[in-house]
């Protein structure tokens, strides 16, 4: 069965405007656009509009960090949908652990961003994932779960062209410490199944993982059974090290 393959940067609040486009013009001067995989790059809010621009010529897409899930009003500090979308932009991540853990957004308000989100046709990467302290009281087949659920359980169809899930797990992000290639597929097989049992389509939507993804491991990560691509935070601000990490999906 052939799923979408992913290349996601998560840039974080890392990157001015400028950086951002010269990381662009540089992928676009090496010309590695050559694999089926999907390159999205995620900037900071002000730097959508000037990668947008950067990349219109060629196939990268660009999303955002985050979203409001009003769609407008008097929400101070806030991003909406048409705003995102108004800006060029396609995808959004939501459920990120950062948003999660720094910002205490808690499953209802990641469940509500979805809804927002897919109402207005913004393509969506839910991450979900487990801390050091779930996994070793062994929580983690539980966590996934109840994350998946809440967040997708009103859903009742997802978008064949956009909707990835990304299985982060919490202790991986920025750590250096990644998953086993078998312990990143256990939790792809738990997705996919869980995905099935709500009737949605498991098999067929793209799984990344995510977590200390860097030019060495990549190669290893992307032939393991059931991941579709990666969300790379540390190893994607830098373009020679996102390209080595793209050319993994050619082999
Ligand atoms: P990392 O971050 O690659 O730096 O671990 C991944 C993420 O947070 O999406």
């Amino acid at each position: 069965m052939s799923r979408k393959q992913y290349c996601v940067a998560n840039w974080k609040m890392n990157l001015t405007s400028t950086e951002g486009v010269n990381f662009i013009l540089d992928l676009v001067s090496k010309d590695i656009m050559s694999a089926s995989a999907k390159i999205i790059l995620c900037p900071s809010f002000t730097g959508i509009i000037p990668a947008v621009e950067a990349a219109k010529d060629c196939r990268i897409e660009i999303g955002a960090q985050n979203v409001y899930f009003e769609p407008e009003g008097a929400f101070t500090g806030e991003v909406s949908t048409a705003m995102l979308k108004d800006a060029g932009c396609q995808w959004v991540i939501l459920g990120h652990s950062e948003r999660r853990h720094i910002f205490k957004e808690d499953d209802q308000t990641i469940a509500r961003k979805i809804q927002r989100a897919l109402r207005d046709d913004l393509k969506i990467i839910l991450c979900i994932g487990e801390t050091l302290e779930q996994r070793e009281a062994g929580q983690t087949d539980a966590l996934l779960k109840s994350q998946l659920k809440s967040a997708i359980e009103n859903i009742s169809v997802i978008p064949e062209d956009g909707f990835c899930i990304a299985y982060e797990p919490v202790w991986a992000i920025g750590t250096g410490k990644t998953a086993t290639p078998d312990l990143a597929a256990d939790a792809h097989r738990l997705i996919r199944d869980n995905l099935t049992d709500m009737g949605l389509p498991g098999e067929t939507v793209s799984l990344l993982y995510g977590g200390s993804v860097k030019p060495e491991n990549a190669k290893e990560l992307i032939k393991t059974d059931g991941i579709d691509g990666f969300l790379i935070g540390g190893a994607s601000l830098k373009s020679e090290a996102f390209c080595q990490i793209y050319e993994q999906f050619k082999s």
